[in-house]
């Protein structure tokens, strides 16, 4: 599977490409079967549903890979915190954890409800070509905790720094049991038919350099490590997102790390260790327009040449973005036009 190869830094006839955010509300496709069901959750469990929207984006865009529908926040739900996403607002939990009392009331022997992560994964593997990668992913014990803390998105991450900075063993206690799930629930992705895990760090960017190392990346590497002690076939893509400053004290157990779209590319390759093949980054925003995409996609390829690269945006898609302009950026990259 060139997907997976290139992953490991194989040479191969062409550059895989998929995006972030791409089973979503851009597809028409998409926004008929989300009519269907009462709301987003409702359609992440629905494992038949999850897997139909995963594959649209392989079928409408020809993708090189599908990523498994769901979200970061499902880990937080079947932990024990109730989550809606609200119209306009995004998600928002039913509480907060803010003691080590709320810690200990979560529930860590939680990877057998999510289920319907693993069926809508199977279902999928079974369904798509075999030459189309499919992704399993999660958040980063850092960005997953930053939802828990706060309760909803923040712009300030104030209440989790202040427990940061106040009482760090209360973080690293809940970091610690997040990151204990997320190494049964990535297993059990991968035993239903992920053939890549990419882990989301959004977030990374609240925290200064210290923090980062001790409070976001530790756990990922640590969670990276342990899942390629098992299972050394599938890569591991990291997306922790603008860590420009950073970027050449990086090193771990992953085999791609994804560059966010104000992360220069020839940046990135100068920072970074060698031995990581690079994913991104084109900015999303690129999108709206036919020429904006032209540009930036000849700047990647310029850029990475002669290299395994795996083609992406730099963050998520946008949900106005026309699908005629998302299928041009794929067949660019393709050489189809
Ligand atoms: O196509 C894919 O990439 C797979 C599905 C996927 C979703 N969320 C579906 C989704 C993935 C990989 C995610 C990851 C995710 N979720 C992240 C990390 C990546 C990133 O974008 O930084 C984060 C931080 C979340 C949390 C989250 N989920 C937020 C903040 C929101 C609301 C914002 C928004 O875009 O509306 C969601 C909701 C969400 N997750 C939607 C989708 C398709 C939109 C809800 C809907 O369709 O009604």
């Amino acid at each position: 599977m060139i997907f997976v190869d290139t992953c490991f830094k194989k040479q191969s006839e062409y550059k895989p490409v998929w995006m972030m955010r791409q089973a979503g509300r851009y597809l028409p496709e998409y926004m008929a079967v989300r009519k269907s069901v009462s709301n987003f959750l409702a359609l992440c469990k629905d494992y038949k549903k999850a897997s139909e929207v995963s594959l649209q984006p392989v079928e409408i865009l020809d993708v090189d890979a599908a990523i498994i529908f769901s979200d970061i926040l499902v880990v937080p739900l079947e932990m024990g915190m109730g989550l809606k996403f609200i119209q306009g607002e995004g998600p928002v939990f039913d509480k907060t954890i803010s003691s080590l009392d709320d810690i200990k009331s979560l529930n860590e022997n939680c990877v057998n409800k999510l289920s319907y992560v693993y069926e809508a994964l199977s279902l999928t593997r079974e369904k798509l070509p075999l030459n189309k990668a499919l992704i399993g992913f999660c958040g980063s014990a850092w960005t997953i905790a930053t939802y828990m803390i706060e309760g909803k998105g923040s712009k300030t991450y104030a209440k989790c720094k202040k427990i940061l900075y106040t009482d760090p063993e209360l973080l690293h206690t809940l970091l610690e049991k997040i990151n204990s799930v997320l190494k049964l629930y990535l297993e059990e992705q991968i035993k239903a038919g992920a053939d890549v895990i990419q882990i989301f760090d959004s977030w990374a960017s609240a925290l200064e350099k210290e923090a980062f190392f001790n409070f976001s990346f530790k756990y990922m590497q640590e969670l990276a490590s342990c899942i390629k002690s098992k299972y050394p076939h599938i890569p591991i893509i990291i997306f922790p997102k603008a860590i420009t400053g950073f970027l050449d004290e990086i090193s771990g157990d992953f085999d791609v790390f994804g560059v966010d779209w104000a992360t220069p590319l020839k940046l990135a390759k100068e920072k970074l260790s060698p031995r990581y093949v690079l994913q991104g980054n084109l900015e999303p925003c690129r999108l709206y327009s036919k020429e904006a995409i032209k540009i930036g996609v000849e700047n990647i390829l310029n850029e990475v040449k002669n290299l395994p690269h795996i083609v992406n945006l730099g963050h998520g898609i946008l949900p106005d973005i026309p699908v005629e302009n998302a299928k041009y950026f794929v067949k660019l990259v393709q050489g189809k036009i």
